[in-house]
């Protein structure tokens, strides 16, 4: 089965590190068809070219994200929900993309979706236990939540609850990296969509909650007990040299793309 996965990505100075490491992930796993879904009014020449050459078989989109639904320079980061517009159009495009081929064919039928953001950590391992979803799979995130890890607790083969240190009464306490789904069940809830006005920590929710029951979700990485996928996060570079050299006329090279 295919596996699609959505990226959202926006401009900053570590993108294209983000990107190469990610795409040096993907290039090691079979049937991987990326949808990198840029947050700018426009396709960026440096996403266009990064694509052209990573060698991976790819769908370049765009989607801005709306002003009033975007953090703003000093807001905390838990105020809005990022990369939901970005996930929406890589939905739109697939449900488009499924619907010209009448529903049918290999890459449509048993293909799998992932939401798989530009600066986590991303093991093959998860890739292969992702790919054979009937519905939604789910398996622990490393790093996240303030805690060394999120997971679905398991009994009997079953999701029973989650493993979570906030709000573990959410649909479905569980980061973007923690699950995959079908195409099947996307194209069957056309409505299924990321609400970009959600609450924090209920932007998950707001896309599964309509499509799945947690006695349907399906265990992966050995019942939840292995870590696969980690929620890191990339430091920002400072930045005090290069402003001081800019004073003197000294800057590095604008020509040299970083
Ligand atoms: C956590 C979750 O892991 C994300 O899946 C969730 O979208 C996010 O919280 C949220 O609160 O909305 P976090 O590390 O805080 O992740 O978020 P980022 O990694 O900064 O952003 C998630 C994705 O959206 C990344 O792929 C990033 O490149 C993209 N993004 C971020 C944009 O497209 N535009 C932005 O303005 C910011
Ligand atoms: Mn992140």
């Amino acid at each position: 089965p295919t596996i699609y996965v959505i990226t959202p990505t926006y401009a900053r100075l570590v993108q294209k590190a983000e990107l190469t490491r990610l795409s040096q992930t993907f290039l090691h796993v079979p049937q991987l068809h990326w949808i990198l879904v840029e947050d700018a009014p426009h396709k960026t020449p440096l996403v266009r070219d990064f694509l052209a050459a990573s060698g991976l078989t790819y769908t370049h989109l765009h989607m801005l994200t709306p002003k009033e639904r975007k953090l703003q320079e000093g807001d905390p980061t838990w105020l809005k929900p990022r990369g939901a517009e970005q996930r929406n159009e890589g939905l739109r495009w697939l449900r488009e993309m499924a619907a010209a081929a009448g529903g049918k064919g290999p890459t449509i039928e048993s293909a799998v979706v992932y939401f798989a953001d530009d600066d986590n950590t991303y093991s093959l391992q998860l890739f292969e236990e992702m790919r054979y979803t009937v519905k939604v799979s789910v398996w622990p995130v490393g790093l996240v939540g303030g805690m060394k890890f999120e997971r679905p607790v398991v009994e009997n083969g079953k999701v029973v609850r989650f493993h979570t240190g906030w709000r573990p009464s959410r649909p479905f306490p569980i980061d973007m990296a923690g699950f995959a789904v079908s195409l099947k069940l996307v194209l069957d809830n056309p409505e299924a969509r990321f609400d970009g006005d959600a609450q924090i920590g209920f932007l998950e929710s707001s896309f599964l909650q309509n499509m799945v029951t947690m006695e349907e979700l399906e265990p992966k990485a050995d019942m939840c007990n292995k870590v696969l996928v980690w929620h890191t996060r990339t430091e920002k570079p400072k930045m005090k040299r290069e402003e001081a050299l800019i004073k003197q006329g000294l800057g590095s090279d604008p020509n040299v793309e970083v």
